[in-house]
């Protein structure tokens, strides 16, 4: 079955999503995404029928915008997208100026759906950059236009069809997020990869905000002390060599490794090395090995 999906996110788990919901649990009273980005598990778990209640959240308010105006009025959004991305066409407009028009626009305070979809389907892999002052910064990729208006209309619509009615959709710290799950929820959490942060000594400034290891082990432990079900991807391995720290071991998780598949950057470097994802899951959710996955190692 085709899985929509509304533009290109960098982190995105669209790719190994259906390796990732092999782990959820026969029922799920609630699936809660505080890292949610574009939604790519929420919108494969409801395509799978594994839930009919979500809540997306993601610190990017205008990310979350766009994401709950696809949900609730898909047709709104294709219609302002289509404007602003004919708008690159007209005759006295040379479209790289007009990516810089746009851009400047939003980060002046006009953060429509409309306008992050535009960037977001314009910038190179869906890459968003930004500055010390939480400003786009990220150039556009020159080669393409950005995402095709009818193609985000399909998407959109599908999305829509999938978790309207049943999501709600926030844009707080994670922390905060957690702080209000229950038992019987499912808690799914893909933070911002290690040393990707705008914290001051970080020189990788991919997200808007980054995630402090010690802080979030901290809120792991917690969840595990109310009983709360989760699974977290977080780093994992090029080739051999480690990305990131390991979750300690006092959380007692199970801990695999996904094959993402070959590694994009290396390939760049001419060296054919493979990405495995690390996937964490709390100690009631069974690590099952099953032959149709592509799972290297599964260790407690
Ligand atoms: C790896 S991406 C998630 C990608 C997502 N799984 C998908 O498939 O599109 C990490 C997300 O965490 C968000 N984020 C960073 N710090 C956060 C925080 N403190 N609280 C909530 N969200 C945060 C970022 O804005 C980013 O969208």
């Amino acid at each position: 079955m085709k899985v929509p999906h509304l533009v290109q996110y960098q982190g995105s788990k669209r790719v190994i999503a259906p390796e990732i919901i092999k782990f959820f649990p026969d029922k799920i009273d609630r699936l809660v995404e505080p890292f949610s980005g574009t939604c790519a598990i929420s919108i494969l778990a409801a395509t799978e029928n594994k839930c009919d209640n979500f809540w997306i959240n993601d610190i990017n308010e205008p990310l979350i915008k766009m994401m709950e105006e696809c949900v609730n009025f898909p047709e709104r959004l294709v219609s302002e997208y289509l404007n602003i991305w004919e708008g690159q066409f007209q005759a006295d407009q040379n479209n790289i100026d007009y990516f810089y028009k746009v851009r400047e626009e939003f980060n002046c305070g006009k953060k429509d759906s409309a306008r992050m979809l535009f960037l977001l389907a314009r910038v190179v892999k869906g890459a968003v950059r930004y500055n010390v002052h939480g400003e786009l910064n990220q150039s556009c990729d020159k080669r393409r236009y950005g995402t095709k208006p009818q193609i985000i209309s399909n998407n959109a619509l599908e999305i829509s069809k999938l978790l309207k009615g049943k999501t709600y959709f926030t844009s707080e710290d994670y922390k905060k997020i957690l702080a209000l799950t229950k038992p019987g929820d499912l808690v799914y959490m893909d933070p911002p990869y290690q040393g990707t942060s705008n914290k001051e000594n970080s020189r990788d400034h991919r997200y808007i905000q980054g995630v402090d290891f010690e802080e979030f082990v901290a809120e792991l432990a917690k969840l595990n002390n109310r009983g709360i079900d989760f699974i977290v991807s977080y780093d994992g391995m090029t080739g051999d060599k480690i990305i990131g720290k390991h979750l300690p071991k006092e959380l007692n998780l199970n801990h695999i490794y996904i094959n993402a598949g070959l590694s994009a950057q290396a390939t760049l470097s001419g060296k054919k090395e493979i990405t495995y994802e690390s996937l964490y899951t709390s100690k009631n959710l069974k690590c099952k090995q099953d032959e149709s996955m592509q799972l290297e190692f599964c260790f407690g």
